[in-house]
């Protein structure tokens, strides 16, 4: 049989797969909660192609980056050269522009949840093909109470799911006043302890410096101890804003590390940078990643137009998720109906059909099973009951419903069953 493609997954009903970021029910909490939260806070969802020209990323995350380099990147027949979407964060300034959004007064506060391709190396939650659930806030405000805003609904979001093991951590990363100054004297120290770095901190040196900063090689950690770091070089207007940004945060008991080395994977950040880390996680513990990319509109070809916002792997957030927070039974029928004898079965097909009507999640025994191997099949499915239907049954109009936990068997009218199971999914 031929397999799936190697780094991505199939997502299933939890009876099927024992691995927790692979379970659908899972999948579905974190999608509803974060719903939640994004309607809470005012923002609007956005759906943009998985396929882009190549060029939105070359230029918008930058044509050095990891991130670029794993693209799956073809060309089209016309000679177009187009890729698969690393991150959305690009395509979504592309539509703002492309549709006129910067007409609108106010912020356009928008979120998507999508899959997203790299062709990176595969291991514990990482992956070629993974989905993100983002948020991007545009227009002509670059108020630090947009990042102070959009990190509580964020806490707000994990709360909900029960994830309490997170770090945030948060750093500026200068803009086009302070940060030439600042990379220059950088590449001036990384020049200086180059024999004694690694081969991909020196390749970064070549294309970009901030890089060696984020570069986790043991050996490598004593040397980039002592290169000069960004928050002792920023100008004015980008320590205020970072200053703003913390008193925000204490403002909401929002607890973070200033960390000053924190630069982030995309070119198109400038100040705020930011990551909420997963101890449950592993070596992949980012969960969370985002920042402010004043900027990034005008590297497109498009208006000036400021913007922040982060994106989450759907698959971390899942895996973070605690047991206790997911009823992994959300997806399982209420009611399995088994027919005794050939007749009944069609007089079934209308009792279900009501049932359904009344909002209950019903499978008939489409295959004709006799009762035994018919409620085999109820347990295999995880049914929470099974309806027997049989001709005594029809003919009194009342039917036997099991509890297939506990196997305890009652006997009631089609509108004490709709009661029963009414009740028992509030
Ligand atoms: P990113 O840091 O590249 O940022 O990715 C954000 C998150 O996506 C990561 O923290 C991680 O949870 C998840 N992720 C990334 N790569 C993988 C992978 N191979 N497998 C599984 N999960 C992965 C961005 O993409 C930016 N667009 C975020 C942003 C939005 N910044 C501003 N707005």
């Amino acid at each position: 049989m031929i397999s799936r493609v190697k780094g991505t997954q199939d997502i299933l009903p939890a009876r099927f797969t024992a691995k927790p970021d692979a379970q659908i029910e899972r999948w579905l909490l974190v999608e509803r909660v974060a719903r939640e939260a994004f309607r809470r806070y005012g923002f609007e969802e956005i759906r943009t192609p998985i396929i882009e020209r190549t060029e939105l990323f070359e230029r918008g995350v930058g044509a050095e980056t990891d991130v670029n380099k794993e693209m799956y990147t073809f060309e089209d027949r016309d000679g177009e050269m187009v890729s698969l979407r690393p991150e959305s964060t690009a395509p979504t300034v592309r539509a703002y522009s492309e549709h006129g959004m910067f007409n609108q007064a106010g912020l356009v506060k928008l979120f998507y949840i999508g899959p997203q391709f790299r062709r990176e190396r595969p291991q514990k939650g990482r992956y070629r093909q993974f989905w993100q659930i983002g948020v991007e806030v545009l227009g002509q405000s670059d108020e630090p109470a947009i990042e102070a805003e959009v990190i509580e609904m964020l806490y707000w979001f994990l709360m909900e799911l029960g994830i309490s093991d997170t770090e945030l951590l948060i750093n500026s990363i200068g803009d086009g006043a302070c940060r030439p100054a600042y990379i220059s004297a950088l590449r001036e120290a990384i020049r200086e302890r180059l024999p004694n770095l690694c081969g991909s901190c020196r390749q970064r040196y070549e294309t970009n410096p901030l890089r060696v900063l984020d570069c986790k090689v043991e050996s490598c950690q004593v040397h980039l101890a002592e290169l000069p770091l960004i928050s002792d070089s920023l100008c004015d207007a980008c320590g205020n804003h970072f200053s703003e940004f913390r008193r925000l945060l204490d403002q909401r008991g929002i607890a973070y590390k200033i960390e000053p080395r924190l630069v982030r994977g995309l070119d198109y950040y400038m100040r705020t940078a930011f990551e909420i880390t997963g101890s449950s996680l592993g070596a992949q513990n980012t969960l969370i990643g985002g920042g402010r990319y004043d900027g990034l509109s005008e590297i497109l070809g498009g208006q000036p137009v400021k913007g922040f916002g982060f994106a989450s792997g759907i698959e971390r957030l899942v895996m973070s998720v605690p047991e206790s927070t997911i009823n992994l039974g959300v997806n399982r029928p209420e009611l399995f109906v088994a027919c005794v004898g050939a007749d009944s079965r069609d007089y079934a097909f209308g009792v279900a059909r009501r049932l359904r009507a009344a909002g209950i999640s019903v499978i008939v025994d489409l295959e004709g099973r006799k009762l035994k191997k018919a409620l085999a099949v109820a347990n295999s499915l995880d049914a929470q009951y099974s309806l027997i239907i049989g001709e005594d049954e029809i003919k009194s109009g009342s039917y036997v419903l099991r509890d297939m936990k506990t196997g305890e068997q009652t006997s009631l009218r089609e509108s004490e069953i709709i009661d029963t199971l009414k009740y028992r999914r509030l």
